[in-house]
This record gives structure tokens, sequence and C-alpha cells, in this order.
């Protein structure tokens, strides 16, 4: 990713995903001291280690950082009076947070059913689950899953909780599981693993968020070719890194229309996304399902 971003000295680097300030801290030693690092988090508690992690390298850029949400990232960067030459986003969640039993993220221990990201939203998954209709929930479960099984775990779960009320991690999971009966023993993965990652993009509204993302990054890459006030430069380099084919969909298909749009001042999208190599893979698993965009407002991809 560094290659393609291309940082350089005295550049700014927006990451709307701070998680715990790893990528950020990379691409902050090319930047040097006369860079510019603003960080942004829906999880405040993620914001002080990556905050360090930047400010610990040698050379470090200036670095501030925002918790908020990334639908927001155009008015946050032109309220600090910064316009990003590099903009990150590694989206979903990070290791610390799917590691965290109080977030409920992750069937391996019992938590309550939570899911929350951003701790200042109201509803959580147990909220969900409790008040979606059947079919409601079978749509959810099936669209941001993509679990073929959705309709019979609606149906489980909306059984169950006429009798109990479904707030723990490992009530989800073994309701899910008995919804699979049979066919859970010659499932690849855990059963729950979809029912749980549609809960977790629901919740967090994480594809409205990234279209609203894609809405600034259009707007401003508009406004920076005509030379208009923008919250990018007219070089800005994009990196969108993403987990899930329906977030992949989204960011192909507005970076192509991006780069179409402005053609003749340069604007280019890599044609495939950039995945991770076996050996990347086998040292981080989460890596294997990673694809990166890069959008380049001028030239070379
Ligand atoms: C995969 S991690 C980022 C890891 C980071 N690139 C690193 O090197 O440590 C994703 C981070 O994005 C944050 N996040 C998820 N959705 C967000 C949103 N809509 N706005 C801002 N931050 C978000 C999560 O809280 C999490 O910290």
């Amino acid at each position: 990713m560094l290659g393609a971003l291309d940082p350089k000295p005295g550049e700014t680097l927006v990451d709307c995903t701070a998680g715990l300030g790893g990528h950020a801290a990379a691409i902050a030693t090319r930047l040097g001291p006369t860079g510019q690092v603003l960080l942004v988090d829906v999880d405040p508690a993620n914001l002080a280690p990556a905050t360090d992690s930047v400010r610990l390298r040698s050379g470090a850029p200036q670095v501030r950082s925002v918790a908020a949400n990334f639908a927001s990232v155009e008015a946050i960067t032109a309220r600090e009076g910064l316009r990003a030459d590099l903009l990150l986003a590694d989206l979903g969640f990070s290791s610390n947070q799917m590691a965290d039993p109080l977030r409920g993220l992750s069937f391996a221990a019992d938590a309550p059913l939570d899911m929350r990201l951003d701790p200042s939203l109201s509803g959580t998954a147990a909220d969900l689950v409790a008040a979606l209709p059947e079919r409601s929930l079978a749509d959810l479960i099936f669209e941001l899953g993509e679990e073929p099984l959705a309709r019979r775990i609606a149906k489980r779960l909306v059984e169950a909780r006429r009798t109990e009320a479904i707030t723990t991690t490992a009530q989800l999971a073994r309701l899910v599981r008995e919804a699979y009966g049979s066919r859970a023993a010659s499932s690849r993965m855990n059963p729950a693993t979809r029912t749980f990652m549609a809960l977790r993009i629901a919740v967090n509204d994480e594809l409205g968020a990234l279209e609203r993302l894609l809405d600034s990054i259009e707007r401003g890459a508009a406004n920076a070719a005509s030379d208009r006030e923008s919250w990018l430069s007219p070089a800005c380099r994009v990196a969108i890194i993403s987990f899930h084919s329906l977030e992949d969909r989204l960011v192909k298909r507005r970076f192509r229309a991006i780069a179409k749009s402005l053609e003749t001042r340069g604007a280019e999208t890599s044609r495939k996304p950039v995945e991770a190599s076996e050996e990347e893979s086998r040292g981080n698993p989460r890596s294997r399902s990673a694809k990166l965009r890069i959008l380049r407002l001028r030239g070379r991809c």
C-alpha cells in the first residue's frame, strides 16, 4: 500500500479508521516533521494508542485526532484547516475490538450482544434481534451476511425470543447452531459467523457510512479538479481496504465513476484490487479477505 500511496515529505494524511495506528505510523515516517496526520475513529478508545504510535516514530509529523464517524470526515478535515494528500480507510474492526469481550463482536467468548464500535450509538445487536420482525431479520442476515440459511435462523430467533430475551453472544451462537441443525457439522466455518457479521454491519450502519464517505470523496475530487475549495488536494491518493464483497463493490463502482468523470484531469483507479500474498495471509488470516483499491486524482495507478 505504501508504494501505491507514495507518501512524500510535508504531505497530509487523513486516516479515517485510525485503529491502533499501524498504517498511519508506517505512512508518517515518510511524511516527516513537516507533514500532518489527522486520525479519525468512531472508537475513542483507539485514538490514544493510535496517536502514540504515530508520535513515537522518529521525525514524526504533527498529529491530531478526532473521535467521529468517517461519514463526516469531509467537514472534520475542513474544520481542522487541512486538505488531504493521502486518504486512507481500512474498514471494519481492529483486533483489540474483536478481542474485547465487552463488545460482543465475537462468538469466541460469552459477552453482552452489543457490537457497537461507536459507544455513543444507542442501538445494540440485542436491540435489533429483539425488535425486528422475522422477515426483516431474515433479509438483514441474508443481505449483509450472505447467509443462505437466513430464513431458518430468523425463524429460530423469533421463536426463541418469545420465551427468552436474547442478550448474549453465546445465546445467539447457540440459536444459530440450532437453526443449522445437522448442517452445522459440515459447515466450513462456525455457523454463527455470517449472522454475527450481518448484525455488526447493521448495528454500525457500515454500508451507509461508507456511502457517505464515497459521496465526500466524489465531491472533493470534483472540486479539486475544478480548482474549487476542496478537502482533497488535486493530487490526492485515496486507499480503501475492504473485507466484504458488498463494501468492495461500492468502492469499485464509485472509484470507477470518479476516475471516468475526471479522466481528462488524469484521475485513475486500478482495475483490480490488491490482495494479500500467500505469506501475508498466513501471518494475518484476516488479510485473506482484504481488498485494497486505490484512486489517484492525478496519474499513474
Ligand atoms: C481495521 S481497523 C483499522 C486498523 C488500522 N488501519 C491500523 O493499522 O491499526 C478499523 C478501525 O476503523 C474504525 N471504524 C469502523 N467504522 C468506522 C467509521 N464509520 N468511522 C470511523 N471509524 C470507523 C474501527 O473503530 C477500527 O478502529
